[in-house]
């Protein structure tokens, strides 16, 4: 792209004025052969890429990266540049996140961690005296985090109205996984009496009203007063500056609708200040599991938001009982979970967007919903390839086509061969594994915990390797908490294994430092179709990178618990911290 650096300097990088100024300002007289561009030196950087994995330079131009050079391969027409103190890694990517919902938590009461019934009050009063205007029916006050295990059963819509602060207000609390919500009496007042049970849905009845699971939450949500795209703008941008504040310079948002496209695309070019992460976003019909595809591609020339991807979904979670099993679970012997659509249905729903062109991207938490994904995968592949009876060209095919399983957590052994064979991505996130061990072993007994669930290690060889993420807001969002729990299998928020153990749970799943850093990088870059472009620091790609105070290869693993980033760069251009440059 040297070549022609004039010509596409008119183009529509949103960050060519600011790439001007710090070019000007960096830029060498006598240096004639790169006009525009600004060099940068550290004391290390980490490329990702395998023919120069360090460097010490760099320059950009266009919010890419030009030139990248180790010091003994300094160019002798150069005249010396200071080299900034920090250790640099690429930018950092998440392979599965919810930017509005992220953006909407930030604004919304924060259960996680909650302990009791109480304290999940407390928190609610908390937040409504700082929001005194949440609570109405225009406005509710909106939570996220809660879980059963704490408070020994399900609760209710009187747990809420039980505190004479809380009775009367509208309120609408989702589950950690977000699977199920937990409504006020005020909101169950705009529903019929007897809410009818929807299929792939639950309405938890006892020990009384209040909780609506997967399918029957739309029942709810119907009633919710929608926010404004004004509301969702001003989400979305807070996000956007915590995700780079963790590191963050691009996000597979798992899951969003056709307005929300249209809502982040006027962003992308008219916010182009705020918008600061790239986002490789999944198609959410406004029906799940639906085909709703009519020109819903995106495509810009700045990489900055692109859908050419669809979510589909194939079960729930297994916190709640609803992830669909092969075998009944353990702790409730009397069900399997469910699915959400059935085998057939997901196949034909999967050929269809294939056919469309799409990437497919299947949430597959229990191994029945796993092994159905795979299956509707292998019917696309089939469909796609012309010469489908060879396993090889399966694999090329789905090379060019790159379906993906969300979560991959709890898979047959049977399966995870196929997927192996068939090369279908696994889509990982490390902290759910360090989340859920508590009751893992309970929800599937050893035999399945140590054979097929929450695998790592052994879907290394699976396609480019896990994409790891953090499926923000369920877990925060920062991917050093994800790293630190693949290589140790232990919690980042305790340091701590199982029960309180100092060993990690299941640590024969662990990954490495390169590896887990690989499915930040490298494996989230492929399954957004941008290897090469994106998660590495080398000519041509997205000038994204991020400057620690030191080198993560030499960090006690238990720094990754506290560090914090020192600076985040996007295109050329810092984003964090704000306001510097
Ligand atoms: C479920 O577990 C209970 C208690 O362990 C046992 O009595 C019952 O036979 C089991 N039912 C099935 C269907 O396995
Ligand atoms: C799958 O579900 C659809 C409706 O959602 C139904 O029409 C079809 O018969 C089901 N197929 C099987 C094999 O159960
Ligand atoms: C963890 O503790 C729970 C109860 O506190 C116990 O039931 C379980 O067996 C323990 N698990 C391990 C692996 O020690
Ligand atoms: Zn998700």
């Amino acid at each position: 792209m040297f070549s022609t650096p004039l010509l596409r300097w008119g183009s529509l990088f949103p960050v060519a004025a600011v790439a001007l100024a710090v070019a000007l300002r960096l830029q060498s007289p006598a240096d004639t052969s790169e006009p525009h561009s600004a060099r940068y030196c550290y004391k290390h950087i980490r490329t990702h890429d395998k023919t120069r994995p360090r460097a010490e330079c760099f320059s950009v131009q266009d919010g890419k990266f030009g030139r990248v050079w180790t010091e003994d391969q300094w160019p002798a027409e150069f005249p010396d540049i200071e080299t900034t103190d920090g250790y640099v890694i690429p930018g950092l990517w998440d392979g599965h996140g919810h930017l509005l919902q992220y953006g909407q938590f930030l604004h919304s009461v924060d259960l996680f961690g909650s302990k009791s019934l109480a304290d999940v009050r407390r928190r609610v009063k908390a937040y409504r005296e700082t929001n005194p205007k949440a609570g109405k029916r225009r406005h509710w006050i909106r939570g996220v985090g809660w879980d059963q295990a704490a408070f020994g059963r399900m609760p209710t819509a009187a747990d809420l109205k039980e505190d004479p602060l809380l009775d009367g207000l509208y309120i609408m609390l989702d589950r950690i996984d977000v699977h199920c919500t937990w409504v006020s009496q005020a909101v169950l007042d705009l529903l019929p009496d007897d809410p009818r049970d929807l299929p792939g849905g639950e309405i938890i009845r006892e020990p009384g009203m209040g909780v609506f699971c997967d399918n029957a939450m739309k029942l709810v949500v119907d009633k919710w007063p929608k926010p404004t795209d004004g509301d969702k703008a001003k989400a979305v941008k807070a996000a956007m500056a915590k995700l780079n504040e963790v590191g963050l310079v691009g996000m597979h948002d798992a899951g969003s609708t056709r307005d929300e496209h249209k809502l982040y695309a006027w962003m992308a070019d008219r916010d182009r200040e705020d918008w600061t992460v790239r986002v490789y976003a999944m198609l959410e019909c406004d029906k799940r599991n639906t085909f709703c595809s009519r020109r819903a591609k995106v495509e810009r020339e700045d990489d900055m938001f692109t859908v050419r991807s669809v979510k589909l979904f194939a079960d729930g979670a297994l916190g709640s009982w609803g992830s669909a099993m092969l075998e009944p679970y353990s702790d409730h012997n009397w069900t399997s979970g469910s699915l959400l659509i059935n085998a057939s249905d997901l196949t034909a729903v999967t050929k269809e967007w294939a056919e469309a062109g799409y990437q497919v991207n299947i949430h597959a938490i229990g191994d029945l919903a796993n092994r159905n994904a795979i299956d509707a995968f292998e019917a696309a592949l089939k469909q796609q390839c012309p010469d489908a009876a060879r396993p090889e060209a399966l694999a090329a095919c789905q090379h060019q086509r790159r379906f993906r399983i969300e979560h991959s957590q709890i898979i047959h052994p049977t399966d995870q061969r196929r997927m192996r064979t068939l090369g279908i991505i696994p889509s990982i996130q490390p902290t759910h594994a360090t989340s859920d061990m508590k009751y893992a072993l309970a929800r599937l007994g050893p035999e399945r915990t140590a054979k097929e669930a929450y695998r790592m290690h052994s879907l290394l060889d699976v396609g480019p390797g896990p994409i790891l993420g953090s499926d923000f807001p369920v877990e925060p969002p920062n991917p050093f908490h994800g790293i630190y729990a693949a290589v140790t299998r232990k919690s980042p928020a305790t340091g701590l294994g199982l029960n309180g153990s100092a060993e990690g749970w299941h640590a024969e799943e662990a990954l490495t430092l390169d590896a887990a850093l690989w499915g930040f990088t490298g494996a989230a870059a492929y399954g957004a179709f941008l290897e090469g472009r994106a998660g590495v620091i080398q000519e041509g790609a997205f000038a994204d990178w991020v400057v620690l105070d030191e080198p993560i290869e030499d960090m006690d693993i238990e720094q990754l618990r506290s560090l914090r980033v020192r600076e985040t760069w996007v295109a050329g251009k810092i984003v964090y911290p704000k306001g510097e440059d």
